[in-house]
């Protein structure tokens, strides 16, 4: 995954501040050190929460493409295949000629083949190895230690049978052109990492990931298309040959996302992919017959279907991969959205899956990273999501791999799933299956919003029934059960009553009262005659956070993140940030004037603000723009259960 927004980018080269080293952390949610890199360092999304200084120039003088191929002659061991591709925004030519120098491996032991659509549906439902031997430069340079065995036991144990392992390239080659020689240790590790997937029976994918942007970006000003093509050959090449003789549970996948911006772009990366097809099949041993995954632009579904077009002459099966991560704003915590499920919704998110079916009718698809995440979705959206995502997919024959950066869902260190009704959807859930689960605000026009997977008592009032609203979809309430796994009483602690679970006064006095500290005081695991969904709600004491401070002088604060003191009043995270200037202007984002109520004028996630176990953050970016506004501006800190700032929200005030 890897998202590059304008805003995120303008924050990060707004201020001169002490400077991060080679390969350290310079932005990301939660982040609030200097985003500024050593010299010959560019501070670089890798993802929402991790950004890195890493080589490169934070601001580039050439502005053109430098150069184009139009033929390039492939020579092979046995066969020579020529490629023309014309171009008309690219102006010089240029000539690359891509030989194998492997001699190809001798495989003991035989290849059961496999068609791309039965390797498919045999992979889902798949788990992604995240920021793992993707990061840069290395295995554990990022959130996550090293991989070990039992990580892909955990995830084989909880229904996985597939899984995406990732793997970044740019910092381990050893040689420069025209070998590219890339460091035996680092594909021996490769292999090895490999291995321990496939000898518990996952479907396995290995990719190129970052380098689409690091080195191999046929979009970035100044590319080099020739230097592109021959590293990408040989890359591929030395890893074919590493991995030639690995059974059929092993594919390959070309290259992540690659950036594309137009038709141009596309046609080059149906040439990576047709280089990628060479160079496994020069390095011989079982890869004529192995499956491929080939991608469009960006992995993006629209990119890929305008652009996309399978190389010919190779007799890989092959799967078309595609990423999605929309809508963006509920999944990435924007302007305000924290809730989904809308028939509207529904119906987008199926029309996105339709449009590409619709172009690729009788190729396998494969949906390589998708991920509604508990760290920064709320759960009843998230969980409404999940069930809508993985139902519409198999119901188009996508088999589903979910992203896990490592914060997400697996927690790795205690081996203990984040979000285990996600994890039973994703795991269970047939296109046929029908799921409970807690209802909430689906309304865009709504003015509050609800949700069913919690509980919400105020502090300071009396305890008094409670009834949530679920969606039953056919089936019944089964049972209830506290964290300590003792039963509630139907009839004495709850009941169930059309679509809503009432919660007895007299239940939820057994853990609250008017003065109980607020925060999480219980959780109840829900369980349902039929479908995969056994959601937890959280019992929840909740009343105003309050601030240590109301104000600040924005100049005086400028340069760095600023984070203000907060004495949480129930869940621990903020729901939204409403940023408005004293004239009533949107400090950001205007148009967000379009959206319902709860999202206008809000500030994104990250970009503008952010929180820790202690502190709310108005981050560098958003204090640089009321300076830049040049009118005082009140920020207003909303939280679990949004009100619209009515009552559970603060302001902050930045001043001029
Ligand atoms: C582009 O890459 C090719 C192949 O590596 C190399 O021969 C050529 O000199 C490079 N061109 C420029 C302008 O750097
Ligand atoms: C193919 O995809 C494009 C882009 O999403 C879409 O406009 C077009 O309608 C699709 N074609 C079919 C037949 O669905
Ligand atoms: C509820 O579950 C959360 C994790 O989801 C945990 O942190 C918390 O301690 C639990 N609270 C209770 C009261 O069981
Ligand atoms: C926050 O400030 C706005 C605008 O000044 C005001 O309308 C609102 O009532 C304030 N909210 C709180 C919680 O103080």
């Amino acid at each position: 995954m890897q998202v590059l927004t304008s805003v995120a980018l303008a924050a990060i080269f707004q201020y001169a501040q002490a400077q991060v080293p080679a390969y350290g952390q310079c932005g990301g949610s939660s982040y609030s050190g200097s985003t500024s890199c050593t010299n010959g360092y560019a501070c670089t999304s890798q993802n929402p929460y991790y950004y890195q200084c890493v080589p490169g120039s934070a601001t580039s003088t050439t502005t053109s493409k430098a150069t184009s191929s139009s033929t390039t002659t492939t020579t092979t061991k046995s066969t020579t295949l020529t490629t023309t591709t014309s171009t008309t925004t690219k102006s010089t030519t240029q000539s690359t000629s891509l030989t194998s120098t492997s001699t190809g491996p001798t495989c003991t032991g035989t290849f059961s083949a496999i068609s791309a659509s039965n390797f498919v549906a045999k992979l889902h439902p798949g788990w992604n190895l995240g920021n793992t031997l993707d990061a840069v430069p290395d295995e554990g340079s990022w959130n996550n230690a090293a991989v070990v065995a039992s990580t892909f036991e955990t995830v084989k144990d909880a229904g996985f049978n597939g899984v995406r392992i990732p793997v970044t390239y740019a910092y381990h080659f050893t040689g420069s052109s025209p070998d590219w020689t890339v460091d035996p240790a680092w594909l021996q590790r490769v292999s090895d990492v490999v291995d321990m997937a496939t000898s518990l029976g996952l479907y396995t994918i290995v990719n190129v990931h970052h380098d689409s942007w690091i080195w191999a970006d046929v979009t970035a000003s100044g590319a080099n298309i020739s230097m592109i093509e021959e590293k990408f050959y040989r890359l591929w090449n030395q890893i074919g040959t590493k991995l030639a003789c690995k059974s059929s549970l092993v594919a390959f996948e070309s290259i992540n996302e690659p950036p594309c911006d137009d038709s141009t772009d596309g046609a080059e990366i149906n040439k990576l992919n047709k280089i990628f097809l060479q160079a496994i099949n020069d390095a011989g041993g079982f890869n004529s017959q192995r499956v491929v995954n080939l991608v469009g632009g960006g992995e993006d579904s629209i990119k890929t279907s305008e652009w996309f077009v399978a190389p010919s002459g190779f007799s890989n099966p092959y799967a078309i991969q595609f990423h999605y991560y929309s809508p963006y704003d509920f999944i990435f915590s924007a302007w305000g959205k924290t809730i989904w499920g809308s028939d509207t919704d529904k119906a987008t998110l199926l029309s996105d899956f339709q449009l590409l079916r619709n172009n690729f009718s009788d190729v396998p698809i494969i949906l390589g990273e998708y991920d509604a995440s508990p760290t920064n979705t709320e759960p009843a959206g998230r969980w409404k999501y999940v069930d809508e995502l993985v139902r519409s997919a198999l119901d188009l024959n996508f088999a589903c791999i979910l992203w896990d950066n490592g914060l997400d869902h697996l927690n790795r260190n205690t081996a203990t799933w984040r979000d285990l009704n996600s994890i039973s959807m994703i795991t269970k859930s047939t296109a046929a299956t029908s799921n409970s689960l807690p209802d909430s605000t689906e309304d865009a026009s709504a003015t509050s919003q609800s949700s069913s997977a919690y509980i919400f008592h105020e502090y300071g009032t009396e305890v008094t029934q409670q009834s949530l609203p679920f969606i039953f979809n056919g089936n019944t309430l089964s049972s209830i059960t506290d964290s300590a796994g003792s039963a509630l009483t139907s009839g004495t602690d709850y009941s169930v009553s059309g679509s809503n679970i009432i919660f007895t006064a007299s239940y939820l006095s057994k853990h609250l009262s008017s003065t109980t500290s607020p925060g999480v005081i219980a959780n109840l695991t829900l369980k349902f005659s039929g479908g995969d969904s056994s959601p937890v709600i959280q019992l929840v004491q909740w009343k105003t956070p309050t601030l240590s401070s109301k104000t600040a002088v924005a100049s005086s604060v400028s340069g760095s993140d600023l984070s203000i003191p907060i004495t949480w009043g129930g869940l621990q995270r903020v729901a939204a940030v409403k940023a408005l200037t004293t004239s009533g202007t949107y400090l950001v984002d205007d148009w967000t004037v379009y959206l319902g109520p709860l999202q206008q004028a809000r500030a994104t996630y990250s970009s503008q603000y952010n929180w820790d176990s202690s502190n709310v953050i108005l981050t560098s970016s958003a204090i640089s723009s009321v300076i830049s506004a040049g009118v005082t501006t009140v920020f207003t800190f909303e939280f679990f259960p949004r009100d619209n700032g009515a009552v559970n929200a603060v302001n902050f005030t930045l001043t001029v």
